[in-house]
Parts: C-alpha cells; sequence; structure tokens
C-alpha cells in the first residue's frame, strides 16, 4: 500500500516524506518507528506535516495468533495509531489510516458490511485493528479510515502474485470457495485517497470509510481468474472447503464492503475487480 501511496503522489503539489521502521534499498525512505510518540512528534514538527497516511501494520493474521506476539500486534495495530492520531491532533492536522474487513466476520450476515455495522472481529489481527479504529476515535483528531480488503499490487508477497506463480508450475491446486470478498488493488485506493488529500475533500468529510474494488468473489474464483488472465491453462484448480487448510484463525465466510457511502460523499467510481486485476497483472507479466 505504501509503494502505491509513492506511485500516485509523484506529481503532487504537495511534499510528501515516506516513511518506514527499515532501510528501504533504492528509495529515499526516513526511517520511523510508528511505536515511537516522540519520533513521531519530531518528524511532525521539522517538517511541518499537516498530514499522515498510516499504511503500516502487523498484516499478519496467523502470525497474530501467538499469544506471545500479543503485545506487539496490539502495539503496531493499536498504539501506533493512536500515537499518529495524537501527532496529528496536537497540530490540527489529518490522519489517514487503513483498517480491513477483518473487523467484522464473528456475526453471520450475507449482505454488504456497511461502515455502521458492529465490529465482531474473529482473531487478533482484526480486533486489534479495531482497537486502532478505536484509538484514533477517542483522541477527537480529523481522521479518515479506509477499511479495505483482500489487498493485491505489484509490490510484496500477495496472492495475486502467489497464485499467477502456485498456476504456472503445479499441475493441480484447491483453492476454498467458502470465503467471498472483494479484492482490492492498492493502488486504486491509493488513488482514491491521493484524490482526496490533494483536492482537500476531506474537508466536512471526514469518518469511516468503506473501499475495496466493485463485485464479489471467492478465493477460488479468483484464483481462477488470475490463472486465466495470465494465461496458466494446465493447472487443474478445484474448490474446496476451508477446514481442508486449518488455520489458527477462523476467517470471516462472507467479507464484502458496502461502498455506497465513499462513492456518494467523494463521487468517485469504482472500478470493477476483474478491470484492475487485469492493469496490475499487466504490469507483473511486463517486468
Ligand atoms: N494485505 C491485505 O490483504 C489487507 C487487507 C485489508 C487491510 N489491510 C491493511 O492495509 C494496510 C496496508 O497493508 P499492506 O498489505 O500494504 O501491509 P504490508 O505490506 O505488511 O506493509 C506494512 C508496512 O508496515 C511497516 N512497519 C512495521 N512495523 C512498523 C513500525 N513500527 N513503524 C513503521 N512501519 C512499520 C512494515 O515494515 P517491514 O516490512 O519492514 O516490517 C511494512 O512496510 C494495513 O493497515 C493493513 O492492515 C491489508
Amino acid at each position: 500500500m505504501g509503494n502505491e501511496m509513492r506511485i500516485v503522489t509523484k506529481d503532487s503539489k504537495d511534499k510528501y516524506i515516506f516513511t518506514d521502521v527499515l532501510e528501504i534499498e533504492g528509495q529515499e525512505t526516513t526511517i520511523l518507528d510508528i511505536t515511537c510518540l516522540d519520533a513521531i512528534r519530531k518528524i511532525v514538527a521539522d517538517n511541518d506535516v499537516t498530514a499522515i497516511i498510516n499504511c503500516a501494520a502487523w498484516t499478519n493474521v496467523d502470525g497474530a495468533e501467538d499469544p506471545e506476539k500479543y503485545a506487539l500486534v496490539e502495539k503496531l495495530n493499536a498504539t501506533a495509531p493512536e500515537n499518529l492520531a495524537i501527532a496529528m491532533k496536537e497540530v490540527n492536522g489529518l490522519l489517514v489510516h487503513i483498517s480491513t474487513d477483518y473487523v467484522f466476520g464473528g456475526d453471520p450476515y450475507n449482505t454488504p458490511c456497511k461502515e455502521d455495522q458492529k465490529g465482531t472481529p474473529t482473531g487478533v489481527y482484526g480486533l486489534t485493528k479495531l482497537h486502532g479504529e478505536q484509538n484514533i476515535q477517542k483522541t477527537g483528531v480529523d481522521y479518515l479510515i479506509f477499511r479495505t480488503a483482500w489487498l493485491y499490487s505489484e509490490f510484496g508477497k500477495n496472492f495475486v502474485k502467489t497464485m499467477m506463480n502456485l498456476t504456472a508450475n503445479k499441475p493441480q491446486l484447491k483453492v476454498v470457495f467458502d470465503q467471498v470478498g472483494t479484492p482490492t488493488y492498492a493502488y486504486d485506493l491509493a488513488a482514491t485517497i491521493y484524490d482526496i488529500i490533494e483536492n482537500r475533500k476531506y474537508t466536512g468529510n471526514t469518518g469511516v470509510y468503506h473501499y475495496s474494488n466493485e463485485g464479489v468473489t471467492s478465493w477460488y474464483d479468483f484464483t481462477k481468474m488470475i490463472a486465466e488472465i495470465a494465461g496458466n491453462k494446465s493447472c487443474d484448480i478445484q474448490p474446496c472447503h476451508s477446514d481442508e487448510f486449518p488455520s489458527p484463525v477462523k476467517r470471516p465466510a462472507y467479507s464484502v464492503l458496502d461502498k455506497t457511502k465513499v462513492k456518494e460523499v467523494f463521487e468517485m467510481a469504482v472500478p470493477y475487480w476483474t478491470d484492475s486485476l487485469k492493469i496490475c497483472m499487466n504490469n507483473l507479466m511486463k517486468e
């Protein structure tokens, strides 16, 4: 997500500073550990920062279930966003924060989730991300929280890249069809955030928003589409149930996000998931 923000902001009239907890080879990055409030305050003061877009998080959903990791996951997903919110509140700035569909899932439902639906996370990742949202809201800062889902991009390790590789190299593959949601091309979310910030559309419109691509699919159908676009015809892809892949955390069976609010408030269209998938995969296949 952070890498896509770098791309979409490159021609901005605003000045962006990109931070990470570690040095990234070949990229200009300012080192910042967002679990340290004083370090955030210093960067904000030194650079006159008026808005923060937080793309950092603990994102390993299964790894978050390790009881020994709980304190660290909570620190990164709940305390760090609170730190960023405090730092922005102190300068009357804006915090843009990315959250997740995994704040839902505990209650059974089969219609798309709205922003005001009660959070019912099924695991530590979703729970700590929900705490992060609540901590931001408690500070009284101006905030935009975007709950997104099934993020992929040209960068890092993600489902699209994994399945492009597996469907090219394996004769058979089983993929769960009983978890339904919507993929999100991180570029589309980054471009949305950029448009809102660049054109100051957040004024009077702060709050929680849902953003994924349009449409609904299962991980199985997502994989079939990835194989089709990649031209990987030799892999036999079969649907299976989630219990065939035991996991330490129960994932939401239906995690479709309702995007009516973001579309109406910011008067924008959201790309259909297969259209965006083709764009991302064409970029990957050019590499
Ligand atoms: N991926 C998904 O499917 C998905 C779905 C819904 C919502 N989201 C949310 O979307 C956001 C972006 O996700 P992503 O997939 O782009 O995540 P990602 O690739 O895992 O990136 C997270 C970044 O946070 C950095 N980070 C870790 N600890 C830090 C610290 N103490 N201070 C500063 N930075 C730190 C990581 O650095 P290192 O790599 O050096 O550790 C990494 O660059 C997250 O809020 C996530 O919860 C993701």
